[in-house]
């Protein structure tokens, strides 16, 4: 699978990128770096880091776009991700640097081709802008993107998650547009279902390859930060729950629903209204017998991810 991933070069994010880089089936034709838990360009050189962490110098970093609007007010005392993004930890620079010869917003129009794959762990603003270009043909491509919640509350806000949050307006442009089929969402209903817990941590810390050392540190410092919005010894990580259900999207249960983003400036701001209710979630079956929820409610058709297979 071709992949394009779109990323704000946080710690969740390097753990998906890590994990897609490791799969033999993935191959990341390039990474576009977008603001949100950093700005952009901090989102640049951490993707730059994660990657040579990961053995793949050999992947272009593009870099995007800082969202414009005011960044999700949060009570928390320290950022999750610390100040860089990548938990602070002192590291070597990156051998290759970012690329200059083109934008994200190019990269993006430019890469995204027949049956290529969009993987969005961060905000949608440099999508939304590829995708306004007229350049880039979304109708070509999939996308899968980590953002939003369906029935599991917020976590930037009361009732809108981070991604979302940071730039509603981007992902209610993204997610009108026309893609080659219903973009697929991956929530914190499922995020906050398959988490790390302490049985994954003792066996990343047991590896001892560069890749997993690497992470081992800075999941450490996002576990102390992150664990508080779910169970007991248990810590999200969102984005590589995406990046496992774009390679396989069996992994989840889903579900064809309507989905508004609340753009409007409300206590909701930035919330994913998915339209749950009976009627818009009737089921029936496709030609080939596969069932199909037929996204009769309100908003533009998503394939929603509801529950995970842990
Ligand atoms: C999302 O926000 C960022 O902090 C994470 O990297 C993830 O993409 C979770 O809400
Ligand atoms: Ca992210």
């Amino acid at each position: 699978m071709r992949l394009i991933v779109d990323s704000d070069g946080a710690i969740d994010d390097a753990a998906a990128l890590l994990w897609l880089c490791g799969n033999p089936d993935i191959d990341i034709v390039a990474v576009t770096a977008v603001g949100g838990s950093v700005p952009a360009e901090q989102a640049a050189a951490n993707l730059r880091v994660i990657l040579e962490a990961a053995g793949a110098d050999d992947v272009p970093v593009f870099v995007g776009s800082s969202p414009s609007g005011p960044a999700p007010r949060t009570r928390r005392p320290v950022t999750i991700h610390g100040h860089d993004g990548l938990a602070d930890v002192r590291r070597p620079a990156a051998r290759r640097p970012p690329e200059t010869s083109r934008s994200a917003t190019e990269a993006l129009a430019e890469y995204c081709r027949d049956g290529i794959g969009v993987l969005a762990l961060g905000p949608m603003t440099n999508l939304a802008a590829a995708v306004g270009s007229g350049a880039m043909q979304s109708a070509e491509a999939r996308l899968t993107f980590m953002g939003g919640s369906a029935a599991a509350g917020g976590n930037a806000r009361p009732s809108s998650e981070a991604n979302i949050a940071h730039d509603p307006a981007a992902a209610d442009t993204v997610l009108r547009s026309p893609w080659a089929e219903p973009p697929l969402m991956v929530g914190l209903d499922v995020t906050h279902a398959a988490t790390f817990t302490e049985h994954e941590f003792a066996a990343l810390m047991a590896r001892q390859t560069p890749a997993a050392e690497f992470l081992a540190d800075r999941l450490s410092f996002y576990q102390r930060n992150a664990g508080m919005l779910c169970a007991p010894g248990e810590t999200p990580c969102h984005d590589l729950v995406a990046a496992m259900a774009c390679a396989d999207p069996t992994l989840l249960t889903s579900e064809l629903l309507g989905v508004q983003v609340d753009v409007g400036g409300s206590s909701a701001w930035g919330a994913t209204v998915v339209d749950m209710r009976p009627l818009a979630r009737r089921v029936h079956k496709r030609p080939g017998g596969e069932e199909e929820g037929n996204a009769a409610g309100d908003g533009t058709p998503v394939r929603v991810a509801l529950e995970a297979d842990v």
